[in-house]
């Protein structure tokens, strides 16, 4: 453990009552939009901070304990209004890149506004992932910038829970898609992955939110690892593709930490549903099935 990520001892008492909203910044993405439909259902309020607030012309369904404010966490515009009389702060927005001035720029806001529990999505492997060099930063900036992030959240003064979540199954579903667009696919060779539902890091997030402040906790995985490329050829032999995939090595000493499983937690494989269940759930569904589900609270997909 690290010591600059304290357990409970050194994350105080939250004074939420149930009564004010729940700030669930990222609320329209994919965790997002399952994190606030878990909390609406436990009776809860909540406030849904994004850039983009829903689109009323998409038709997307609404619910009267959710309302949405349009809020810049890098630039800061909105932040002040959007924590205004919120108590608890669930803080999922999330990007490739920015994770640590988005985190600065809440935790600046949230410490005037007196919230009283901040809980933090991070990744498996952020802790464990140098990123040292250009060449680090170019292809794993994103596990600095979440490290960077947790510790201006453990930081803050505020009492926190941060939570790392191994990869989630709708992200590896959308990069092996991606993938599946080129005729031949380069792979970095020996990467596994332990892909786990969104949905099952949205429960643990739910609870963890109307629950005491509990500093860092141990982390939510997948039910199995996989070899990337296995993951990939599951992907193709589902939507009926072939394509050559082609080992590449990746330099650095990040790629090294990577590829050593710094991105896994086998100790922690909590998760049930497999990447052989979420394919065939999308594959099977229909897009309105599949849509209507996750579109229940909340706006278009940003992914
Ligand atoms: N995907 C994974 O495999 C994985 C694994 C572990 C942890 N995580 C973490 O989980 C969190 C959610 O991931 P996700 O895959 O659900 O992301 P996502 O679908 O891309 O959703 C990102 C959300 O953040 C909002 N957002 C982005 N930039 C913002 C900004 N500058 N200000 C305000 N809101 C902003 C987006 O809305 P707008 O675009 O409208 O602003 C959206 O609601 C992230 O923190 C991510 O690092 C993800």
């Amino acid at each position: 453990m690290d010591e600059r990520m304290p357990r409970a001892d050194a994350v105080g008492d939250a004074s939420d009552t149930g009564d004010s909203p729940i700030l669930v910044t990222g609320g329209t993405g994919t965790l997002g939009r399952l994190v606030v439909e878990r909390l609406v259902e436990a009776g809860r309020k909540v406030r849904v901070l994004s850039r983009r607030l829903p689109d009323a012309s998409a038709g997307v369904p609404t619910h009267p304990a959710v309302e949405h404010v349009a809020a810049d966490l890098e630039s800061g515009d909105g932040i002040d209004a959007a924590v205004a009389g919120i108590h608890t702060i669930v803080h999922l927005a999330g990007s490739s890149t920015g994770d640590e001035l988005k985190a600065r720029n809440l935790v600046h806001a949230a410490s005037a506004a007196h919230a009283t529990h901040l809980v933090y999505i991070s990744v498996v492997g952020a802790d464990r992932i140098p990123v040292v060099t250009k060449t680090d930063r170019n292809m794993f900036g994103y596990f600095e910038q979440k490290r960077a992030a947790e510790l201006v959240i453990s930081e803050s003064g505020i009492p926190f829970t941060t939570l790392r979540a191994t990869q989630f199954q709708e992200l590896v579903w959308v990069v092996t898609g991606m993938m599946a667009k080129l005729p031949v696919i380069p792979l970095p060779r020996g990467l596994r992955v332990q892909p786990v539902a969104a949905a099952e890091v949205a429960d643990r997030l739910a609870e963890l939110a109307q629950g005491e402040p509990r500093g860092l906790v141990p982390d939510v995985a997948g039910p199995r690892i996989y070899n990337a490329a296995d993951l990939l050829r599951g992907y193709l032999r589902a939507v009926g593709k072939h394509r050559v995939i082609v080992p590449i090595g990746l330099p650095g000493k990040a790629a090294k930490a990577m590829l050593a499983g710094a991105n896994l937690s086998p100790e922690r494989a909590v998760g049930t549903g497999t990447w052989e269940e979420f394919v065939a759930e999308r594959t099977t569904a229909t897009t309105d099935e599949t849509e209507g589900v996750r579109n229940r609270y909340a706006t278009p997909q940003t992914v």
